[in-house]
């Protein structure tokens, strides 16, 4: 049972000191890994790990081809500018050829998880002689997995999975207790820029997540353009989060004159206070039919655009 601690009662400052003194002590002499993907989560947990450990604690950068655009070199780049040096770690290949073939939504999952803890993160961590992984699993994270609605990728123990026997290194999760606008108020507590903080959530399967079917090259390129451009578009309106969503069939459309059977993408923008349910906002019908208008002209392939309005439950905030 983990004791939840709700923004209203968290004391930010006793927070952090408590959270690097929990860190420093299980660290110990020796040293740690963390993976920073950039969002609002793992970030957090970078800063909270650089105060505890400072140069015991290696953080790594895994590029594994599902990230949005221009992603890895905007993150380095923010965290060299609070002192902390992001390792890029190029594993592209090796999650393109773990997704091929797989459609069906929890292997899919499965398979980034597996690559990810298991190869990837295996490997650095035992080239690295380090025993510990800090990472930024929230209680949203485990209440969904142990719900059976979707298995996060990063949760373990509430499986029942012992991460040291099935990986080979312990997992410290300093964030276990908050929700994420507790995240984001210890986040900005540890100096993170506002464009961190604040940043919309982003899932660890990361653009995967909003592919239905098979994952490849071609439908990332096409998810990734298209996420650019939604997010350009909805950022600043005080929406929980927004994305573009690629869908498996195709349909009918025109262009130049003649048909062209493409892509759909369906964009969704969620009002929510913590993910666990969420209603879709109610943007402006103007800016709708401009957010389609960008797409269909910026994405090849892509001829149709729809909107979702479905609510969560029975939707959830991403596809897959
Ligand atoms: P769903 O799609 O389950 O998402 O309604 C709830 C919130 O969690 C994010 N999400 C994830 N976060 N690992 C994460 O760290 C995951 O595997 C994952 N799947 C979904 C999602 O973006 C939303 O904010």
């Amino acid at each position: 049972m983990i004791n939840e601690i709700k923004l209203a009662d968290l004391d930010k400052g006793q927070f952090i000191d408590e959270k690097v003194r929990e860190i420093s002590a299980a660290v110990g002499d020796g040293t740690a890994i963390n993976a920073l993907s950039g969002g609002v989560d793992s970030s957090a947990v970078t800063m909270l790990g650089h105060r505890a450990l400072g140069k015991k604690l290696r953080t790594v950068f895994i590029q594994n081809g599902l990230m949005r655009e221009g992603e890895a070199g905007f993150i380095k780049g923010i965290f060299r500018s609070l002192g902390v040096e992001i390792e890029i770690i190029d594993a592209r290949r090796e999650f393109l050829d773990a997704l091929k073939g797989i459609t069906d939504p929890e292997k899919k999952r499965e398979a980034i998880t597996q690559t990810f803890y298991k190869d990837v993160f295996g490997r650095i961590v035992r080239e690295s002689n380090a025993r510990h992984l800090l990472q930024g699993t929230i209680l949203t994270d485990v209440d969904e997995t142990v719900a059976g609605i979707k298995r996060q990728h990063n949760v373990f123990a509430q499986l029942g999975i012992d991460p040291q026997q099935t990986f080979g290194y312990q997992i410290i999760e300093p964030l276990i207790q908050l929700r994420k606008d507790g995240v984001r108020a210890v986040g900005k507590a540890l100096g993170l820029p506002e464009e961190i903080f604040a940043r919309i959530p982003f899932p660890g399967p990361a653009l995967a997540a909003r592919i239905i079917g098979e994952v490849t090259e071609e439908k990332l390129e096409t998810v990734r353009k298209a996420t650019s451009v939604v997010e350009k578009m909805l950022s600043g309106r005080g929406a929980f989060q927004y994305m573009a969503i690629l869908h498996e069939d195709r349909v009918t459309g025109m262009r130049d004159g003649k048909r062209d059977f493409g892509r759909q993408i369906e964009v969704r923008c969620w009002d929510s206070v913590d993910a666990r349910t969420a209603t879709p906002t109610r943007l402006p019908f103007e800016v709708l039919e401009k957010l389609a208008a960008d797409i269909v002209e910026q994405v090849p392939g892509v001829v149709s655009v729809t909107y979702n309005i479905t609510t969560k439950p029975p939707s959830t905030i991403e596809a897959v």
